[in-house]
């Protein structure tokens, strides 16, 4: 069996993700509908003896890292026995959760204790108020202190995954990379995909080369445009113009101009909205920007 979990194009598999449960207490509606989704009966789940049996047939083939998920892998009432045993497999290098961090705080201590190594937690915005619109349920607060808790405990990096949608968070991508500053935190970013009865539509998903450009470009930006009309521009991307020369020539003083070139500052986005936004607004060409 020393090829079981070799394919045909010779890529080794190591790595198994395992779903203790398809039950969730949230209802993330990039995940599912309203109502939720039919569950199956518990006597077709895999039962503790079957996951902890069919785990160490593939650890025996060769997996090294198991990751547990869900649905909600944490409501699971077993999850911390199932860690224990897994443990034990000879061979399993390391056992990762990936988790919405609701009830994670209060099981991490037996999470830990049973050799958990490795924790995701999934955190798409930094807004209470947006976070219950897109989980529909309370719960923000929760999420936030496990992750402190998780470091809290050790884990080093804790990896924070956070699904871009555009118009919904894509104007917090650069505050989540502001978390990596401060805390032991990687933040993972990741297209939106679509998936049945998930509200996917093209306009929402934000590339993965968007979001690149968005990081790199935007977190670093120290540049503002003072435009051969008078106009002051703070972004390249964005139309948002004032004009100083108007102030110059009504009487503005000079703390005036001041107070107007801090305000148009302190306006600058976190990060501009991307080519697209760009495309649909009116801005002005290039040759008047001066690049
Ligand atoms: P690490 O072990 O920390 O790298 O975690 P992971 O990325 O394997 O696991 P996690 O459950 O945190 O995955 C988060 C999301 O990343 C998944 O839901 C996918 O959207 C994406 N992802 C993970 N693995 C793959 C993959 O093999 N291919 C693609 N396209 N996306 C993946
Ligand atoms: N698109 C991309 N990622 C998704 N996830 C759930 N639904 C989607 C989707 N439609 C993410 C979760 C979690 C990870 C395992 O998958 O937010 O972080
Ligand atoms: Fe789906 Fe995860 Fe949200 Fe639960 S927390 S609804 S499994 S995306």
């Amino acid at each position: 069996v020393s090829d079981m979990l070799v394919d045909s194009f010779g890529r080794k598999h190591t790595y198994l993700r395992i779903s203790l449960t398809e039950r969730c207490n949230l209802r993330c509606k990039y995940c599912m509908p309203e109502e939720g989704v039919a569950l199956s009966p518990k006597t077709q789940l895999l039962s503790q003896d079957e996951i902890i049996k069919l785990a160490s047939l593939f650890v025996a083939g060769g997996v090294n890292k198991i990751r547990l998920t869900g649905g909600e892998p944490t409501i699971r009432h077993d999850i911390e026995e199932i860690c224990t045993r897994l443990k034990n497999l000879e061979g399993l290098k390391n056992i990762a959760i990936t988790t919405n961090g609701l009830v994670l705080a209060r099981k991490l201590p037996q999470l830990k204790a049973a050799g958990l190594d490795q924790l995701n937690i999934s955190l798409d915005t930094l807004v209470p108020a947006k976070f219950e619109l897109l989980t529909r349920r309370k719960g923000h607060a929760k999420v936030l202190h496990s992750i402190e808790t998780a470091i809290e405990m050790g884990y080093d990096p804790v990896k924070i995954n956070c699904v871009v949608m555009r118009d919904f968070n894509d104007d917090e991508v650069i505050d989540f990379v502001e978390l990596t500053r401060y805390k032991p935190v990687n933040v993972r970013f990741i297209e939106f995909m679509p998936f049945d009865g998930n509200v996917w539509n093209s306009k929402k998903l934000v590339s993965y080369a968007e979001l690149l450009s968005l990081v790199h470009f935007c977190s670093g930006c120290n540049r503002l445009r003072l435009m051969a009309d008078g106009n002051l521009k703070v972004c390249l991307f964005g139309p948002s113009e004032v004009s100083l020369r108007d102030a110059i020539r009504s009487g503005v003083d000079d703390s005036g101009l001041q107070e107007i070139i801090s305000c148009a500052v302190k306006r600058k986005k976190a990060a501009h909205a991307g080519m697209f936004e760009l495309a649909r607004t009116q801005n002005r060409p290039m040759i008047h920007i001066g690049g």
